[in-house]
């Protein structure tokens, strides 16, 4: 499965020199003797090569020095394993932030200053902006501290230590066979750990599961809560290429954003004050203009969120036949649909971008890992595999013997219920309304329940109302009954009757199937389609009296397909789930000691991992190479066509017109983009891209389309990972936004 897929030009070149010789004379032959010795002496010494690491992995910082050091030095790395993680002594890893619920950020100044992501920070200058301060178009720069931007709700967290808890955490599991139970029995014994060890400091600790739950590590985390805004660049150059370009290589983007941490007097975290003060970093990146070449070692440090690298091939299948067409036929239509309101009206436009830009996000990413799994026949690669596990597993005997046809036991079942799963979460859950009205059940659950109090009932109603306001600000109910009609009827058509709720036969027998009639009938009906309506309801309803819910054709809709996932489906999927998880954790046990000599590393789980690898450039497919970089040429040069996701300011054309590129460019060129190895996925957005003296030389933003499959099979000749450079970052702050007295704060190498 993980093994180096292209075969290198080198070995075929000896293959077919060894070939020849064998047809034209006899391996009796002396002289051909000694030429065979030699080529297979070479051959092995290139193998040699070859088993110095593909660049797959996402590894443990604490386990770099015992498992990765020797590789990165040999890829060109210069410091060393405790340069990256050190409990003893500041590290990078001091540098490096979680930033929100699903970003990475690093600390580049000595007052707190924060590199991440554009479209990290997007829905934070969103939220700042408004029509007469409208910093999504053109940018942001605070000139002084006292112009930063607090950001409610946004946090920045570093990893203080890390350590491996395995033992504790399965103390007295054992025993217990039923797998849940175990499940809870665990999670107690996490909850238990967690808390003493964060016990009288303000760190917080936080244990996960690493392959399956045969590992646990615990990080001790202090979380900063006070993150202000110092400068964004417009959107048009921030995400310069928007969707059309999302998940391509070649690529423009200056992905970037600048905040600053504050803390309190004693440079621990605080809630916003006035009076907190510049965050005191333990460890700072310094930024090097010097750039990268093909062939640069480079490493990237972040919080990967997840990825499934050890399915068995039923769950690959399940994918490429079931889950990822369904999303992609689901959210094609919901695309059509919201993009055609927002191309006739301005104010669905500016409602909608937000989330639009989300589900293509995840549209476009879909369908390349679709593509792509397809190429790399990802099925039979795992079958083979599997073969191979299952010739070594008969030798061994239980636990191993039984792993596979348990699989084979487990999908048959769970594939199904996938299907209803998939559906009610993308289809049914994509109709706003529906989703909406989920909320309302608690005040149905609470009214029923016999020992609640009224006091719960405004509880829950209190928690209804205050997000009133943000829900009907993006909402546009003429597009969502659209989406109903077209959602009900692709989960209508593509599942058995077994996999629908019960409305479905009220829809049959009334409405003849008439999807478009039954959702203008919710649609009327409903006190769930604007926002006064809602607050009306929460005025008047009470714990006794809920009628007009039970009543309100949106909520009973959503109640049923409720009942149908929370009741039927998802308690027999969890079922099954864990002990497809179960067979998971024993599957990646056998095949460590099945192959002792390969390096394993944990799926992705939003912990702080270090991937490293070099720069490359690649061949996307037959006949085509792309190369490993990207300039300001090709910014000026796409901004020629009609497409609007390639418009660009005046002001960055003017500066490309006079070659205005400072100490940023080099040869009357400036380099915008690059590309590497290294294996990243979603959460590594806003990684810093450090090169072979862990110096800055780039943010960590994307993947290229050919390899968006790396989160369930990393393709070495394919798989890259796209990175602004650094020099165009910073000639944006300085000379496109005149910010640069921003960089005075920065440790730069010339
Ligand atoms: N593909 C990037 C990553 O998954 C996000 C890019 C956001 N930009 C956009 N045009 N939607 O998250
Ligand atoms: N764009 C992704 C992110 O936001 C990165 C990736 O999936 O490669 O984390």
């Amino acid at each position: 499965m993980l093994r180096n897929f292209s075969l290198c030009k080198f070995e075929i070149l000896i293959t077919i020199a060894l070939f020849r010789n064998k047809i034209k004379n006899t391996m009796c032959n002396k002289r051909n003797r000694l030429l065979v010795f030699l080529f297979c002496t070479l051959l092995l010494a290139h193998k040699a090569v070859l088993a110095t690491p593909p660049d797959e992995g996402m590894w443990l910082p604490i386990l770099l020095k015992e498992l990765n050091e020797e590789d990165m030095k040999k890829r060109g790395f210069r410091l060393s394993a405790e340069d990256i993680y050190s409990v003893n002594k500041s590290s990078m890893k001091d540098a490096i932030g979680r930033f929100g619920g699903g970003c990475t950020s690093a600390i580049i100044s000595n007052e707190g200053l924060l590199l991440t992501n554009h479209h990290c920070a997007h829905s934070y200058i969103q939220y700042l902006s408004s029509v007469q301060n409208d910093y999504l178009k053109n940018g942001f720069w605070a000139r002084t501290k006292s112009e930063e931007l607090p950001c409610p709700g946004l946090t920045v967290t570093f990893i203080v230590s890390m350590e491996d808890v395995t033992k504790k955490v399965l103390e007295n599991t054992d025993n217990i066979t039923d797998e849940l139970q175990k499940q809870a029995k665990i999670n107690q014994n996490i909850a238990q750990i967690e808390k003493e060890a964060s016990k009288g400091t303000h760190y917080k600790a936080r244990i996960s599961p690493f392959y399956y739950g045969a590992e646990y590590y615990m990080f001790i985390t202090e979380v900063f809560t006070d993150v202000r805004l110092v400068g964004a660049p417009p959107e048009k150059i921030g995400q310069f290429g928007g969707d059309t370009d999302n998940w391509v290589w070649p690529r423009h983007g200056a992905d970037f954003a600048i905040f600053r941490i504050y803390a309190g007097a004693d440079n621990k975290p605080a809630p916003y004050s006035q009076t907190n003060v510049p965050y005191k970093p333990k460890y700072v990146f310094p930024i090097s203009l010097q750039g990268v070449q093909k062939g640069d070692f480079t490493m990237v440090m972040g919080f990967p969120g997840r990825t499934f690298e050890y399915l068995p091939s039923q769950d690959v299948e399940m994918n490429v036949k079931m889950t990822n067409p369904a999303i992609i036929r689901i959210r094609e239509e919901r695309l059509k649909i919201i993009d055609l309101a927002m191309r006739l009206s301005d104010t669905v436009r500016i409602k909608y971008s937000a989330k639009y830009a989300g589900i293509s996000n995840g549209y476009k990413k879909t369908t390349g890992q679709l593509n792509g799994l397809v190429r790399l026949e990802a099925v039979k690669r795992k079958q083979e595999l599997e073969a191979q596990f299952q010739t070594w597993a008969n030798t061994q005997g239980e636990p191993y013997k039984s792993i596979l046809p348990g699989f084979a036991n487990v999908y048959a079942t769970l594939s199904k219920l996938n299907l209803a799963s998939v559906y009610i979460n993308e289809a049914i859950f994509g109709i706003e309304i529906l989703n909406y009205a989920t909320n309302f059940i608690e005040l149905e659950e609470i009214a029923k329940k016999e020992n609640s109090t009224d006091h719960d009932f405004e509880e829950a109603k209190r928690k209804i109302a205050s997000s009133v306001h943000a829900h009907f600000k993006d909402y546009e109910p003429r597009v969502d009954r659209k989406v109903m009609t077209a959602l009900l009827q692709i989960y209508y058509e593509n599942t058995t009757k077994d996999a629908q709720p019960t409305i479905f036969t009220e829809i049959e027998k009334k409405y003849k199937n008439d999807f478009a009639e039954f959702s203008k009938y919710v649609f009327s009906k409903s006190f769930m389609t604007n926002e006064n309506d809602v607050n009306k309801f929460l005025e008047k309803t009470n714990k006794k009296n809920i009628q007009k819910l039970l009543d309100d054709p949106a909520y009973q809709v959503a109640k049923s397909m409720w009942n149908k996932y929370y009741r039927e489906i998802k308690p027999e999927y969890d079922k099954l789930s864990a002990e497809a998880r179960r067979l998971n954790k024993i599957y990646i046990e056998g095949l460590r000691k099945m192959l002792p000599e390969k390096k394993f590393y944990p799926d992705a789980n939003s912990t702080l991992r270090v991937t490293f690898g070099i720069i490359s450039d690649y061949e996307p497919r037959d006949g085509v190479r792309y190369e490993w970089f990207t300039t300001l040429d090709g910014i000026i040069e796409k901004s020629k066509s009609l497409n609007p996701d390639y418009e660009v300011p005046e002001k960055l054309k003017e500066l490309h017109a006079k070659k205005d590129y400072g100490r940023y460019g080099k040869n009357g060129v400036l380099y915008t983009c690059f590309i590497g190895t290294n294996h990243t996925t979603g959460g590594n957005s806003g990684s810093p891209a450090l090169n072979r003296d862990g110096h800055l030389v780039g943010i960590n933003f994307d993947r290229n389309w050919e390899g968006t499959m790396s989160d369930i099979m990393y393709d070495p000749a394919k798989t890259r990972n796209i990175m602004v450079d650094i020099r165009y970052v910073l000639f944006i702050i300085d000379k496109y936004a005149g910010a640069g007295y921003l960089l005075n704060e920065m440790k730069i190498i010339e």
